[in-house]
């Protein structure tokens, strides 16, 4: 579990380290808090591979509040039914507001953000700019999303990962974090992989292979082999162009 298992969390909170030097050199360390009411959805996302990295080396702290610890009565009650009926649950501003100023008397935000599926589409140019804040709040809806006085008086920013609608924030909460995370200095092993990443240059990525040269009479194309890196550079570029054409032609027009 995320949370518990760290040692950096303290009962309710992970301490947000202080900026320090990594053997790399950085000095970037950056801090998410996220809100939830499931917040075992988010146990396993952060807890592996660049990620899990990531906080080992002090460059990220996640650290995943759930939302019931706000609750207004000793149900654990956070939603009730909406003005004017229909159906679905609506997350009271009650338990947001408390947790929300709670978690901000640790800290300022640089941005406090609800994902929803009406917000900004997220895309790299977006997570480049979020790469470069220090500390966020992330905003997971449920139901039928929360009270609109808590997006009007609190929300800087609504983000959602795509046209189409999940059960809640959890899912694209984590695709936010994942995004940003392995973009802040020091993550990456090879730094020039993020760089190299599709949709960094505005093209798709080109084709890659590894060992073996020849696998079933399917071959490795010779360029790759040859050595030449100049050679090399310009046939992926090509082929970036190539896929960039073929498969998001609108990538190009814009
Ligand atoms: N919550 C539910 N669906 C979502 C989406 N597509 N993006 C962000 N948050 C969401």
């Amino acid at each position: 579990m995320i949370a518990l298992s760290n040692p950096r969390y303290n009962g309710g909170f992970f301490m947000a380290p202080a900026p320090r030097a990594t053997a790399a050199g950085y000095i970037c360390c950056m801090h998410i808090d996220i809100l939830t009411v499931l917040p075992g959805l988010l146990e396993s996302p952060f807890a592996h591979s660049i990620m899990k990295r990531a906080q080992e080396k002090g460059l990220l702290t996640v650290a995943v509040h759930p939302l019931r610890q706000w609750a207004v009565n000793e149900y654990g009650q956070v939603d009730d039914y909406q003005y004017g009926g229909g159906a679905g649950m609506v997350m009271m501003c009650e338990p947001l507001a408390h947790a929300i100023e709670a978690l901000c008397a640790k800290g300022a935000y640089d941005e406090i953000i609800f994902l929803t599926p009406d917000g900004e589409t997220f895309d790299q140019p977006m997570a480049n700019q979020l790469s470069l804040k220090k500390r966020l709040l992330l905003i997971c809806g449920h139901y039928k999303g929360i009270d609109q006085r808590i997006r009007d008086h609190f929300v800087t920013r609504e983000i959602s990962i795509g046209d189409y609608v999940l059960s809640g924030g959890e899912l694209p909460a984590a695709v936010v974090v994942d995004a940003i995370g392995r973009l802040i200095p020091g993550v990456l092993n090879d730094e020039t992989s993020a760089l190299t990443d599709s949709f960094q240059d505005q093209l798709l990525s080109p084709p890659v292979y590894t060992r073996p040269e020849e696998f079933r009479g399917w071959k490795v194309p010779d360029i790759l082999l040859s050595g030449n890196h100049r050679l090399i550079e310009e046939w992926r570029h090509e082929q970036a162009l190539e896929r960039t054409r073929t498969r998001r032609p609108d990538m190009l027009n814009d």
